[in-house]
């Protein structure tokens, strides 16, 4: 559990209270949060009172709190903010069955003092605790309502555990966490799906990759770097996995090919999965209650085993083929013809080796290393879960007349990418790296089956605001 500083408006958060309630029973405390529910009228009051680190009942009565506080307490409506003083006490065992085992013992505040912070309006938007089923797009509407119940709420703390364990792994592996500009004079992927800008009296663009620049990073000797930060894509596509602002976690590293990028991917991705599994199964949990509640299937954190299936793009497509579809070496692999592969291999799996026609110019490729029809091969692979792709990336070009002849093959001008391409000039080590979509990995681990849950505010084609 975090260590709670007191701060000015309350000594204990609820979570606090809970865990350790045994050693708070009879100290005064101060706790503040949104009033999930009031029940009881009369001389009594009980409020179901909610924080970010869990929930507590606290306890009114008249002739402790006054007439006046607590007829201010029922008449308050749902989600108002409160502040209460009171005293922490055990909470009346709850009656069990003969034979049946008592739960553990439970606490709660005994109010002497009330804080009308702020009332909420009613109606709500979105009902906080109510299971019944709420549109994606009124969700998104209302985050700010969305993110107070307690599966959302469980989905973000997850989503900031997962980027946790993934930087601790990373710096364990010897990374550094660089930034990058995210506003950009050329595109990076050497597509065309950029968002244009003004930057003063130049026009520019919003960033689609960290690439060139991690990869300056390491022509600057940086040995191992990784960021974590915006991408924005101005792209139509208007699917359950695409957004046009998404966090690419990056990682670029010296004296690496692509074998060994996917390496430190399978090593990170184990990782995560193995903190997860042992710190955070009370999220997956309050998730499950959710998914229970909705008639969904529970899910469950599966350490995946090391190393993660590899099945390079000629196999694919030959196995796409022998499942009966028209699919030609040198196509796209798309989501059906995912489906194909993932009935064999359905958790984590590399598609490394795809034909260097079809990937961006800094991709390396070994002369001689060609596919079952004569064509160059690359050195760059995808990540996939499932249908889905998680992650591309792969060795880099380091030889600037190689990188340079690439460019213009993509019918790209090199004189664009001096910038980058200088950076070969004066010695360059062989490298390699990879991107990854956190909303995507996000979807995995949550059961997600739309991106935009695991986004907090999600940017699409039809989305801008809130
Ligand atoms: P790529 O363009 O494949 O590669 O992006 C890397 C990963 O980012 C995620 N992603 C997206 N997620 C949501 N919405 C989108 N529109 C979207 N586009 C991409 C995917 C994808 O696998 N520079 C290379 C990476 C590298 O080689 O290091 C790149 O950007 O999960």
């Amino acid at each position: 559990m975090a260590d709670w500083h007191p701060t000015a408006y309350r000594t204990h958060t609820l979570g606090e209270i809970q865990h350790k309630g045994a050693d708070l029973v009879g100290k005064e405390v101060i706790v503040c949060g949104f009033m999930e529910a009031n029940r009881g009228k009369g001389a009594i009051c009980f409020v179901d009172l909610r924080d970010g680190t869990g929930k507590l009942q606290v306890f009114l009565k008249g002739d402790t709190i006054g007439e006046e506080n607590l007829d201010r307490v029922q008449r308050m409506t749902r989600e108002s903010t409160l502040q209460f003083t009171g005293t922490v006490a055990q909470k009346r065992p709850p009656k069990v069955k003969e034979g049946e085992t008592p739960p553990p013992p439970a606490y709660e505040v005994v109010a002497t003092d009330v804080n009308i912070l702020t009332r909420a309006n009613v109606p709500l938007p979105l009902g906080i605790t109510d299971t019944v089923s709420i549109g994606l797009d009124t969700r998104l509407d209302n985050r700010f309502l969305d993110l107070r119940r307690s599966h959302v709420n469980a989905m973000f703390t997850l989503r900031a555990r997962v980027l946790q364990y993934g930087r601790e792994h990373l710096i364990t592996e010897g990374f550094k966490e660089i930034n990058t500009p995210k506003i950009i004079a050329s595109a990076s992927e050497g597509g065309t799906n950029l968002f244009p800008m003004m930057y003063f009296d130049t026009p520019a663009f919003l960033s689609q990759s960290p690439q060139l620049y991690k990869q300056l990073a390491i022509l600057g000797g940086m040995e191992r770097v990784f960021e974590i930060g915006p991408a924005f894509r101005a792209e139509n596509h208007d699917t359950y996995r695409h957004l046009n602002e998404f966090i690419s976690f990056d990682i670029e590293a010296a004296w690496m090919t692509d074998e060994d990028v996917m390496g430190v991917q399978e090593r990170m991705i184990h990782h995560i999965w193995k903190c997860v599994a042992k710190n955070d199964q009370d999220q997956i949990d309050t998730i499950n209650a959710y998914r229970e509640s909705q008639e969904l299937e529970p899910i469950s954190v599966e350490i995946p085993s090391l190393p993660f299936p590899r099945i390079d793009y000629c196999e694919a497509i030959q196995m796409i083929q022998d499942a009966g579809e028209k699919i030609q070496w040198g196509d796209d692999i798309d989501s059906s013809h995912c489906d194909i592969i993932a009935a064999k291999y359905p958790g984590f799996h590399f598609l490394p080796r795809w034909p260097m026609e079809m990937k961006p110019f800094y991709i390396h490729h070994v002369k001689g290393e060609n596919g079952v029809t004569g064509e160059q091969l690359s050195r760059g692979f995808d990540l996939n879960y499932g249908r889905d792709e998680m992650t591309s990336g792969g060795q880099r070009e380091h030889n600037v007349d190689v990188l340079e002849e690439n460019l213009r093959s993509k019918g790209l001008n090199p004189e664009d990418f001096a910038f980058y391409t200088d950076g070969f000039r004066f010695g360059a080590p062989p490298h390699a790296g990879w991107g990854l979509g956190v909303a995507r990995l996000l979807m995995v681990l949550t059961g997600s089956r739309n991106v935009r849950e695991t986004v907090l505010f999600p940017r699409d084609r039809h989305r801008v605001t809130p």
